[in-house]
């Protein structure tokens, strides 16, 4: 398996990496879970609360609907807000633990939720476990790995993530005829606890501890994880590196670091506006009004799905060989191609027979598009783009924004199509798409095959000058 991941060198690595990166990407699982499971589990949970008041205040169902769906994304928005600062706090692997106790307990609360309030609470509180999972696993993954083969390990985050929503569309699919809600939203605690006890025997990350001054243990996790000559090289670059770090919000806006809270942010906001979650959230009403009956609806949302994970597997595949770069633009490239089809095709009177399957294939290849390029690169890149003393802050800042937009699309979605219709809302996630193709091209760097410390070294000589980058980097050595 080594080989077909990467290619060359495979006698190179130590094979306990992939373990430990396979186990930290059942982050991935719980929020590729909760994202995909709740519209599902909303059918029935109409059946057995009425939706009526909320705290004994009355407001409209599709309101209380609305909180229930997207208090998650609320939770994850506040989760993603502290779990930056607790990874720099706390650890990258205690967050984790933290993070999957989180999870169990809010799965747990939906499940033998007696009331809607406290249906709620549990969703918020699952969101929150799901905010820590999105920034803290790319974050440990990036860090744990060798250089060589990050792209991929980091990237089977994302592949956890579309593999959790494509297990949730079966889930609903198969308690549908019992209608168990109960049992589709306690499901989430199944990889919440593997990951918990899993993560006990997996080692701190090695950047990490070194900044907490922890070099023995540094050394030893690298000890573990890496081939025996690359662990004094690669120890002697994070030296090289390492100042203490501050993290605070006021930091990240020095000018040096600028440019790529630019290219966060942009990567973070445009991963959303493009429309990959209405998608992923209303696949069944999209697939219904091309035509399709209710179950071919649903089966079809099923195949959207494999589409989804199986895309992601072969930018896990490639994104070592070929560079995160070409895989985005390509990406882009084709999923603004897609929603201008698929407006086309809505734009159409009458989308019965074949052009019920045009908007099914488009709609099919713009996840494919979306799952080779901005779908991982996205995660990937903000775990390699900031360096290590800002790292947890600058992906808790970023992952709040992709989850506010995120949640943005989301309660828009609907009210876009009854205002422009399904045409001019996929014009518009298009238009969306070529922004985000031109900002890629011209302001997001190649990150492949360099280490964490070579990639930071970079983003300092460019801002500061080749020289100023040089000291700031010597002073800190002097300073060991
Ligand atoms: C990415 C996005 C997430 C989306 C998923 C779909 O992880 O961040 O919002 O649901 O891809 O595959």
């Amino acid at each position: 398996m080594p080989s077909l991941l990467t290619g060359d060198a495979a006698d190179e690595r130590n094979s306990f990496v992939y373990v430990v990166a396979a186990l930290a990407a059942l982050n991935g699982l719980l929020f590729g879970f909760d994202t995909g499971v709740i519209s599902g589990a909303m059918l029935y949970i109409r059946e057995t609360f009425e939706l009526a008041t909320v705290l004994g205040v009355s407001l409209d169902p599709s309101l209380i609907e609305g909180v229930i769906v997207s208090g998650a994304m609320v939770g994850a928005i506040l989760g993603a807000a502290f779990g930056g600062r607790l990874a720099d706090r706390l650890g990258r692997r205690r967050l984790i633990l933290v993070g999957a106790v989180v999870f169990f307990v809010g799965s747990l609360i939906m499940a033998i939720a007696p009331t809607v309030e406290i249906l709620i609470l549990g969703r918020i509180i699952d969101g929150i476990g799901v905010g820590f999972a999105s920034v803290v696993g790319p974050l440990y993954i990036s860090e744990i790995s060798p250089p060589k083969i990050r792209g991929s390990l980091v990237s089977l985050n994302q592949l956890t993530v579309t593999t959790g929503i494509l297990i949730a569309y079966v889930v609903n699919y198969a308690f549908s005829a019992g209608g168990d809600w109960r049992w589709m939203l306690g499901l989430g605690m199944l990889p919440a606890a593997v990951l918990f006890v899993g993560m006990l025997f997996m080692p701190a990350s090695p950047r990490w501890l070194y900044e907490q001054g922890r070099e023995a243990d540094a050394r030893e996790v690298l000890t573990r994880t890496r081939v025996e000559h690359q662990v004094d090289d690669e120890l002697r670059e994070i030296k090289e590196t390492i100042r203490t770090e501050s993290g605070s919000l006021r930091d990240l806006l020095q000018p040096w670091i600028r440019p790529m809270l630019i290219v966060g942010v942009g990567l973070a906001v445009f991963q959303q506006v493009t429309g990959i979650n209405t998608v992923m959230y209303y696949a069944p009403t999209i697939l219904e009004s091309t035509g399709f009956e209710d179950t071919a609806s649903i089966l079809a949302t099923v195949g959207i799905g494999v589409v989804n994970v199986a895309l992601t597997v072969v930018a896990v595949l490639l994104i070592d060989r070929t560079g995160r770069r070409p895989l985005l633009l390509t990406g882009l490239g084709g999923m603004t191609v897609m929603l201008g089809v698929l407006g086309a095709v809505f734009y159409l009177p009458g989308l019965s027979g074949v052009v019920g399957w045009v908007a099914t294939g488009s709609l099919m290849l713009y996840v494919a598009f979306f799952a080779i390029g901005l779908g991982p690169v996205f995660w990937l890149m903000i775990s390699e783009i900031y360096p290590m003393e800002f790292r947890g802050t600058a992906m808790g800042v970023v992952t709040v924004l992709n989850w506010a937009a995120n949640l943005l699309v989301s309660l828009t979605f609907l009210r876009l199509v009854d205002v422009f219709g399904q045409s001019g809302t996929f014009w518009l996630y298009g238009a969306l798409s070529l922004a985000a193709l031109v900002f890629c091209y011209r302001l997001v760097p190649e990150t492949k095959g360099r280490s964490l410390e070579e990639i930071e070294a970079d983003l300092r000589e460019t801002a500061l000058g080749t020289d100023a980058g040089r000291d700031s980097t010597a002073a800190v050595e002097g300073d060991d």
